[in-house]
């Protein structure tokens, strides 16, 4: 079987920290509610760092770890729910501050599964393509600018950062993917862009999106909702990849799944029958930063010397859209 080696890991923590008594100055909230009901504690918040500069950071530190140069990089996936620009990409922005000057450039939004997406994508280009050697997965998150810090039920939730892997193929290594989406789940969560104005519109075609009303462009989410799909998506997206190839999910070392509360992945766990002791859990320190969650949590658990070479690992998302995607590897 054809899978992955991720070569090099890197991450950026913003350079501001938010602990859970720090909204209690201007929102009716409490640390006892914060760490009771989603297991964080404290955060990491950009203080004027953009999108690209964060994930620029991190990319450096897993090229840096990799060996490589960034002429050998052939291909750039940014994942991120919160870019800095419509256009040009993370990904172009990045390419031009690591003169990785081989590397296409391609951005992803697949919210909070985007590093598992990235990943699979990753993985497809280096099998395919001969001309591609190394890949670059970046994920980066500046999630406290689409935050209302007026709504207690979504402020306290979300932190900021960045993480990225240097990613080669390996020949005849564990690898299986499962990757999906529920569309009709859309309004569950989501950030609006500007809204659509130009200076021929009259408002009579005005579609209906079917969402709540617009909050600004701040995230809305319906945390019940999105906690219901959560559970059932993380477990079911993990046995799915291990049923395609035949493997028992008692043999993974470690699972990461994404960090959006400690008791959706305690939940996951149970279901599984799979021990708590094999997840990876750091969003007391880091809360929930959407598609970094996971890089970010590779990264802490590769320096940490949690995660070994030849360690089988489960990578498990879930987020906005509503999408979801797990990868089995080899590390
Ligand atoms: O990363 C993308 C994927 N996102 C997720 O997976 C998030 C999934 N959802 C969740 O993790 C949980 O639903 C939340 C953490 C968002 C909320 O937890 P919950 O146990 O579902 O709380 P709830 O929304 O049912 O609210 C319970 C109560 C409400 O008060 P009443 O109506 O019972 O009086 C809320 O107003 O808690 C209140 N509440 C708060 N209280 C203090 C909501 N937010 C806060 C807060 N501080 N920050």
């Amino acid at each position: 079987m054809l899978g992955i080696k991720i070569l090099g890991t890197g991450r950026y923590d913003p350079g501001k920290k938010v602990v859970n008594e720090d909204f209690t100055s201007f929102i009716d909230t409490s640390d006892e509610w914060i760490r009771t009901r989603t297991g964080m504690q404290e955060r990491f918040v950009s203080d004027g760092e953009p999108t690209w500069y964060m994930g620029t950071q991190a990319a450096k530190k897993a090229i840096e770890a990799a060996g490589i140069s960034p002429e050998e990089i052939g291909v750039i996936i940014d994942t991120s729910v919160s870019p800095d620009y419509y256009t040009p990409s993370m990904s172009c922005m990045i390419q031009r501050e690591l003169h990785a000057v081989n590397a296409m450039t391609i951005d992803v939004n697949c919210a909070c599964a985007g590093c598992v997406y990235g990943i699979d994508m990753a993985k497809r280009y280096l099998q395919t393509d001969d001309g591609i050697k190394y890949a670059l997965v970046v994920a980066n998150e500046n999630l406290t600018k689409i935050t209302d810090y007026s709504d207690r039920s979504t402020c306290v939730l979300f932190g900021d950062g960045a993480a990225a892997l240097v990613i080669a193929k390996s020949e005849n290594s564990l690898y299986s993917s499962h990757l999906g989406a529920d569309g009709t789940g859309a309004k569950y969560l989501f950030a609006r862009s500007i809204p659509p104005a130009n200076a021929f519109m009259t408002g009579e075609g005005r579609v209906d999106d079917g969402f709540p009303e617009p909050n600004g462009h701040y995230l809305c989410q319906d945390g019940k909702a999105v906690y219901k799909f959560a559970t059932r998506a993380l477990p079911k997206a993990l046995k799915t990849a291990a049923e395609k190839i035949d493997f028992c999910l008692d043999d993974l070392d470690v699972i990461i799944p994404h960090q959006a509360n400690v008791r959706i992945i305690e939940t996951a766990a149970k279901n599984l029958g799979i021990s708590m002791d094999k997840f990876v859990v750091n969003l007391d320190r880091h809360a929930n930063t959407s598609s970094a969650s996971i890089p970010i949590a590779i990264d802490e658990a590769v320096r940490s010397g949690r995660i070994k070479r030849g360690d089988k690992v489960g990578l498990v998302g879930f987020g906005a859209g509503l999408t979801f995607g797990a990868v089995i590897f080899e590390y």
